[in-house]
């Protein structure tokens, strides 16, 4: 291996830099673009996503790292350049979803319930990217709160196959991105702050437990945790300094001090929620690992409708795209203030 796994794992978290989840799958992003009236072709998506990937400013000084679906890692710009080689130019590194989805947790709870899978084959998968570029890797695991769930089977399920995936990313030099996404947005969302808490906390002690016996290294690799924050559909909504001080204590009592960074999801929040959530948590200092951003639908929300599929608004997007990425730099330092927010 020529690049040491601590060595990227401390880059994807570098002072002020986050992580921009583009990995949507196919049946995702066409969901995205139904709603700005795009149709969702090879073309649309590689344009789209070149337009993020070639938002310079951006890309050098904010975005560490990007999360890519199997086809973009595989995808050409329009010129020709190989969208790995427009986001190694401008600074970032290439990762990849290697998961294959959540699919329903056979037994009572499959109504609910979901098993993450992929592990089959992963081992030739990884290589292969590697190959093609990738240093990182992420793997999404859901557990959902409802009444009486979740299950112990689920959150142990969940968490023994991210810690496989873990341990076959590190033997392959990719670093793993570890998500255990606790909802907070769906049918199943009217659980408040402290069920959230709860939920949360016994995820990744069960997650951490399963990486240690799996003997994954924890410098060498990131959390990609949810915040602790109320379903969307509770009555009981919490506020932003709740948020921040309920998530950094759940995250100090589960989270050790050696694994080099934490990356949140945004998990349904509002892009401002998104970005002052972290910037509290931040500004609260003492913390033993970076905390930072790794953003979906927080980070690309304004630049798609900015966009809307047309070609001359391409500028419009970058610069949407911009604005929330230099948003959440500045929370990833402590320092976004509401009126930043305003001037843009
Ligand atoms: P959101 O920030 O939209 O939750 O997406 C992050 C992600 O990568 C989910 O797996």
């Amino acid at each position: 291996m020529t690049e040491k796994l601590e060595d990227i794992a401390q880059a994807m978290v570098a002072p002020g830099k986050g992580i921009l989840a583009a990995d949507e799958s196919s049946g995702t992003i066409k969901k995205r673009f139904d709603k700005i009236s795009v149709v969702s072709t090879e073309d649309s998506r590689r344009d789209y996503r070149e337009m993020l990937f070639r938002a310079n400013d951006a890309m050098k000084n904010y975005v560490s790292g990007v999360i890519l679906y199997d086809e973009t890692i595989r995808q050409k710009a329009k010129d020709g350049t190989p969208l790995v080689e427009v986001m190694r130019a401008a600074g970032s590194i290439p990762g990849i979803k290697v998961d294959m989805g959540a699919k329903p947790l056979a037994g009572p709870t499959a109504k609910v319930e979901t098993i993450t899978e992929g592990l089959d084959g992963l081992r030739e998968r990884l290589a292969e990217y590697y190959k093609l570029g990738a240093r990182f890797a992420k793997w999404r695991a859901v557990i959902t709160i409802a009444d009486g769930l979740p299950t112990w089977n689920c959150v142990k399920a969940n968490a023994h196959a991210l810690a496989r995936y873990a341990a076959l990313c590190q033997e392959a030099g990719i670093v793993p991105i570890v998500e255990p996404e606790v909802l907070m947005d769906g049918e199943h969302s009217s659980h408040d702050i402290d069920e959230c808490y709860r939920v949360t906390e016994w995820t990744l002690r069960t997650v951490f437990r399963e990486l240690y016996d799996a003997r994954v290294s924890l410098e060498g690799m990131i959390l990609k945790p949810n915040m602790v924050i109320a379903g969307q559909k509770s009555a009981r909504q919490s506020s932003p300094e709740e948020v921040a001080e309920k998530t950094l204590r759940c995250l100090k009592s589960t989270v050790p001090a050696a694994v080099p960074g934490i990356a949140f999801l945004s998990g349904g929040q509002s892009d401002e929620a998104a970005t002052q959530h972290l910037s509290l948590m931040n500004a609260a200092g003492g913390l033993p690992w970076a905390l930072t951003f790794s953003y979906g639908r927080a980070l690309q929300a304004a630049a798609l409708s900015a966009w809307g599929g047309k070609a001359e608004n391409v500028a419009a997007g970058q610069r949407a795209f911009t604005h929330r990425a230099r948003m959440n730099s500045l929370a990833a330092l402590g320092k976004w203030e509401a009126k930043l927010e305003k001037a843009a």
